[in-house]
């Protein structure tokens, strides 16, 4: 089990415990102390197997886009257990989440010493490339590779995109973040290039409040902006409407776009699309016309707290390969 660590105390408690059992890789006293020292204020992840912490992992930001991780370590009678790996997405999905575009990661280069090989065929499995090597950056016994990793690739978004419900930063978003986002939904395909879909941007207090006031439940309630999704249901061919497919296909996009650019958002169409209609009078709100039906809205603004990432079924319950049911 994975497990975010806020308390000091417990930080400097496990990253002692850890690092003191990882002489090999941790063998000066003064550099071991100082990640100890460090950790306590680092982004913290610590890894248990029946309640014994077994690893940990702690960040640190080296940029405004970018995060270090700083110190990794899992006890030897744990390794091959997948601790590495999971403490490693929980970091990646954190930094994902706020906003950092990287993350970098130093070790010995390969070809130096065995034990340093293995951390850098881990770091290249987890997906980190090279960087470059300074070989005089701690010294020339030990030349130091520098590994990156892109947390906004397409991939990456879509492992990190999960609908957020909680509270909003109170800070405008800007126009042209919206634009962006906007943009990224009309692009989205569509059924015989019908362009059935179309957007409201609302970024203006008032509006956002009077659209707010009708959502009952309340949700969204402190989102700087919104992306109301209007859709226009036309035939695409014969009888064929594609209208919700094309304003769904648009909505990811959109989603995508909101998580790229450090927002977050949730796709809320039930809630406004059940049987009192609360979609019909945003519509009005808005001013939308007769031929366009307001289908789902998408607020946007930074998070406020940590979200849950509901559970997802396995792969092999919902892919096969070659004919359905086969692994
Ligand atoms: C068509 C559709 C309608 C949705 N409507 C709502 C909604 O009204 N309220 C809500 O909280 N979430 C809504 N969601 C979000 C889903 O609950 C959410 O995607 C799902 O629980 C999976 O979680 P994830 O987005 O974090 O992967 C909707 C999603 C879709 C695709």
């Amino acid at each position: 089990m994975i497990r975010f660590i806020e308390d000091k105390d417990e930080k400097r408690k496990i990253s002692r415990e850890v690092l003191e059992a990882l002489k090999e890789w941790f063998e000066v006293d003064e550099s071991r102390e100082q990640y100890i020292r460090e950790s306590a204020d680092q982004p913290f992840w610590a890894a248990y197997e029946n309640d014994v912490p077994a690893g940990f992992l702690c960040l640190k930001e080296t940029g405004k886009e970018t995060m270090e991780l700083a110190v990794m370590g899992v006890k030897k009678d744990f390794h091959r257990h997948g601790f590495g790996r999971k403490l490693f997405a929980a970091a990646k999905a954190y930094a994902s989440v706020n906003g950092y575009d990287f993350i970098q990661v130093k070790t010995v280069r390969s070809g130096v010493y065995e034990d340093y090989d293995i951390t850098n065929e881990f770091y290249k499995s987890l997906g980190f490339k090279e960087l470059e090597v300074f070989e005089e950056y701690w010294d020339a016994a030990n030349p130091c590779q520098i590994y990156v990793m892109s947390l906004k690739s397409a991939m990456e978004t879509m492992k990190a995109r999960h609908s957020y419900r909680g509270a909003f930063v109170q800070e405008p978003v800007p126009r042209e973040d919206l634009i962006a986002i906007a943009n990224a939904g009309i692009n989205a395909p569509s059924g015989c290039n019908k362009q059935t879909t179309e957007l409201v941007i609302v970024d203006d207090k008032e509006m956002l409040e009077k659209i707010k006031a009708l959502i009952d439940p309340p949700v969204a309630k402190t989102a700087p902006a919104m992306i109301v999704v209007l859709s226009k249901r036309i035939n695409a061919y014969r009888d064929k409407c594609f209208a919700t497919q094309d304003y769904s296909a648009a909505i990811e996009n959109m989603l995508l776009a909101i998580v790229e650019l450090g927002y977050q958002s949730c796709w809320y169409e039930g809630h406004i699309t059940d049987d009192d209609r609360i979609c019909d009078r945003i519509a009005e709100v808005i001013g939308v016309p007769g031929d366009l039906g307001v289908v789902c809205i998408l607020p946007v603004g930074k998070a406020l707290e940590d979200f849950k990432v509901p559970p997802k079924k396995a792969f092999e319950e919902r892919v096969s390969f070659n004919r359905f049911g086969e692994k």
